[in-house]
C-alpha cells in the first residue's frame, strides 16, 4: 500500500508518497521514482544540468525543448561532475507565454536521494529521477513506515512572487533544536579570497601559508573596527599538502590539529577579547568517512574555544568511489553532521552541499550553504567567471531553495595584480547590492582587507543588516534584474538592493513600504554615469538624502550594475 498526499496553497502545490506500516513489507529498495510533470507548453526555462555531484554550473536560459544537459559534461573548473542523462537539477524555474512563473523543487529531503527531473522534449514532460549509487546499484533503501520528500511547484503571477513564497520551508517539520540563541547572524571577513587569488595558500609547505596567527589577528582587528562579527580561517589545520588531485584522500585531513604557525588558543582568546566569532573550517576533500570519525571531537574542540559555526567543504569525487554528492548515502552524511553539530551547539555552512530543501526550519543550525557557482569562479574559472546575469538568475532559481553563502563584496573588481586574465563581471554597486539581494544569515565581505581601506563605499557593508524582519521584492524578471527591500530586525532599518544583467536599466522605486509619517535618512550607492562592468566597474556615486513613504525615485543601473541603499529613521 502507498498513500499519496497532495497539498495546495496560494503560492503553489506539493505532493509526496507515504509507505505506511504494513504486513509482510518491512523494507523497500527503490530503483527509481518516475513522477511525471506534464507542461502545458514549451515554456522558457532557467536550468542547470542534473549533475549528481555538483550544482556549480551556470544557469542556461532556453526553451524547454532546447534543454541539453549532456552538453554541460566535463566542465574544466569542476573538481567533480557526473551528468548521466538529459535531466536538470532543482530548483528549475519556468515562465509560460502568458507570464505565469513556475519553479519545481523538493522539500524536506531526508534519508532519500536527491531528485533530478528528466527531460522528455517530445511529450513536453519531466519525469523525476533519483541520484544513484554505483556501489549498491539502487537509488534508495528505507525501512517502513516512511515518507518521501515533498515534490513542489511554486506558482506566481510574477517573478517577484517566487522569491516571496515560503512554500519550501513551510513543508518542513518544526524546529527540533529549540532555542538556538548560541548562534548570531553576522557578517564576516576571512583568510579565503587570498588563496583563490593565489596570493597565499592553504598549504604550509607552499611557503606562503595564509592561516597564520598574525594574519588572523589582523582580520580580527579589522572586523572589530568595522561592525563585522566573524572571521573565517581556511588552511589552519594539517592535511592541505595532499587535499585534491589524489585518489587516497582518506585520513588526510585532521580536524583538531593546527599547523605550527597557527595558535588556535591564542587566536580564540584574541577573538573573544575583541568580541569577534572565529569561524571554523573543515574541508573534507570528499572523504566523508574520515570526517564522520572525527566529527564529535572536532565539534568538541570548537566548543572548548566557544567557536559557534563551521564552514564545511566537499571538494572532489566522493570516497568511496561510486557514491555521489547528492545520493542517499551523502544526504545522510550531511544530516549526521548537522545533528552532531547541533548537539555541540555548532552551526554549519556547507560548501559542495546537498541542495537546501527547507531543513533549516527543523535544524536551524543549517545557517547557510553553497550549492551554486559562487564568487570564487570569478577568480579562477577558465570560462571567464560568472556573467553579469548570474545573480539576477540565481535570485529566481537556487535562492528559492534557501540561504546562499555566495561571499560578495569584491572591491578590486579587476583582481589586479593577482589575476591578469580574470575579473568580476559586475560593477562595485552590484557587489554592494548583493548583501540585500542574496538571503543569508551570514554574509562575507570577501575581498582582501587592504582593498577596503579608504573606500567610502565600504560604509554600506559596515551598515548593512543580515537578520531580517521582513522582505519585499519590489520588481524583477528572471535572469534580467531584481530589486529587493529588507527590514532589519531590532533596528527597523531598511536596505534596498537592485542588480541588473549585462543591460543597463532604469528602475523606479516606490518607497511606500516605509512607515508613514516618518522621515528617513538614506544613503544611495549607485553606479557612476560612466560605470560599466567591464570598462569602468568601480565608478560609484554616493548620495545622502531625506525621504518618506510618499517618495518615488528613478535610478540608472549600468550594464552589469547595481544599486544599494541604506535607510534609517531620522531621529
Ligand atoms: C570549496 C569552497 O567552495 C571554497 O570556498 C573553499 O575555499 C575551498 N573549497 C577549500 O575548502
Ligand atoms: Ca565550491
Amino acid at each position: 500500500m502507498l498513500t499519496l498526499y497532495f497539498r495546495a496553497y496560494d503560492d503553489g502545490a506539493a505532493f509526496r508518497y507515504e509507505f505506511p506500516e504494513q504486513p509482510s513489507l518491512n523494507e523497500v529498495i527503490i530503483l527509481d521514482e518516475n513522477s511525471q510533470f506534464n507542461l502545458t507548453s514549451n515554456h522558457k526555462t532557467w536550468w542547470i544540468p542534473g549533475d549528481w555531484d555538483i550544482y556549480e554550473h551556470l544557469y542556461t536560459e532556453s526553451d524547454f525543448t532546447a534543454i541539453d544537459a549532456i552538453s554541460k559534461r566535463g566542465h574544466k573548473a569542476l573538481a567533480q561532475t557526473s551528468i548521466p542523462e538529459n535531466s536538470v537539477n532543482t530548483p528549475v524555474t519556468m515562465r509560460t507565454a502568458d507570464g505565469l512563473h513556475l519553479s519545481f523543487h523538493e522539500a524536506n529531503l531526508t534519508d532519500y536521494s536527491g531528485m533530478t527531473l528528466r527531460i522528455d522534449k517530445e511529450n513536453l514532460m519531466m519525469t523525476s529521477g533519483l541520484v544513484g549509487s554505483d556501489i549498491t546499484g539502487y537509488k534508495v533503501k528505507r525501512t517502513l513506515p516512511f515518507k518521501t520528500p515533498w515534490r513542489t511547484i511554486q506558482i506566481s503571477e510574477d517573478a517577484a512572487g517566487l522569491i516571496e513564497s515560503n512554500l519550501i520551508v513551510n513543508l518542513n517539520e518544526p524546529n527540533k533544536l529549540g532555542d538556538v540563541d548560541w548562534f548570531t547572524p553576522m557578517k564576516y571577513v576571512g583568510i579565503w579570497w587570498e588563496m583563490h587569488l593565489d596570493k597565499s595558500s592553504w598549504d604550509l609547505k607552499s611557503g606562503k601559508h595564509g592561516a597564520t596567527t598574525e594574519n588572523t589577528k589582523a582580520h580580527i582587528d579589522f572586523a572589530a573596527q568595522n561592525n563585522i562579527g566573524g572571521v573565517l580561517v581556511e588552511g589552519w589545520n594539517t592535511g592541505w599538502e595532499h587535499w585534491i588531485g589524489f585518489e587516497d584522500r582518506e585520513g588526510v585531513f585532521d580536524f583538531v590539529t593546527p599547523y605550527p604557525d597557527y595558535d588556535l588558543e591564542e587566536v580564540a582568546k584574541y577573538a573573544k577579547d575583541n568580541g569577534i566569532q572565529i569561524i571554523m573550517h573543515h574541508e573534507t576533500s570528499s572523504a566523508p568517512r574520515t570526517y564522520d570519525k572525527q566529527m564529535d571531537s572536532a565539534y568538541a574542540l570548537m566548543n572548548k574555544y566557544d567557536i559557534r559555526s563551521v564552514k564545511t567543504g566537499y571538494v572532489g569525487k566522493i570516497i568511496p568511489k561510486g557514491e555521489y554528492h547528492h545520493g542517499q548515502w551523502m544526504v545522510n552524511h550531511y544530516r549526521r553532521a548537522l545533528k552532531t553539530a547541533a548537539k555541540h551547539k555548532v552551526a554549519i555552512n556547507a560548501h559542495e552541499p546537498i541542495k537546501p530543501t527547507g531543513i533549516r526550519r527543523t535544524y536551524p543550525n543549517a545557517i547557510s550553504r553553497e550549492g551554486l557557482r559562487g564568487q570564487e569562479f570569478n577568480a579562477w574559472s577558465p570560462d571567464g567567471g560568472n556573467p553579469p546575469d548570474h545573480l539576477p538568475t540565481v535570485a529566481f532559481t537556487r535562492m528559492l531553495a534557501g540561504p546562499i553563502d555566495f561571499t560578495p563584496g569584491v572591491f578590486n573588481i579587476k583582481l589586479d595584480p593577482y589575476k591578469a586574465n580574470n575579473q568580476v563581471n559586475t560593477t562595485l554597486a552590484h557587489q554592494l547590492a548583493l548583501y540585500v539581494v542574496i538571503y543569508s544569515p551570514i554574509q562575507m565581505a570577501c575581498d582582501l582587507l587592504e582593498h577596503y581601506k579608504d573606500q567610502l563605499a565600504f560604509q554600506f557593508i559596515r551598515d548593512v543588516g543580515v537578520d531580517w524582519e521582513q522582505t519585499k521584492v519590489l520588481h524583477g524578471e528572471v535572469g534580467d534584474f531584481v530589486t529587493i527591500a529588507r527590514q532589519e530586525r531590532e533596528t527597523g532599518n531598511w536596505f534596498v538592493g537592485s542588480i541588473t544583467d549585462e543591460n543597463k536599466r532604469q528602475i523606479t522605486i516606490n518607497f511606500d513600504f516605509l512607515e508613514k509619517d516618518k522621515e528617513y535618512e538614506i544613503v544611495v550607492y549607485k553606479d557612476g554615469n560612466d560605470a560599466h562592468w567591464d570598462d569602468n566597474p568601480t565608478s560609484i556615486t554616493i548620495e545622502k538624502q531625506t525621504i518618506n513613504s510618499t517618495t518615488k525615485k528613478t535610478f540608472n543601473l549600468a550594464p552589469g550594475g547595481g544599486l544599494a541603499i541604506s535607510l534609517k529613521v531620522k531621529k
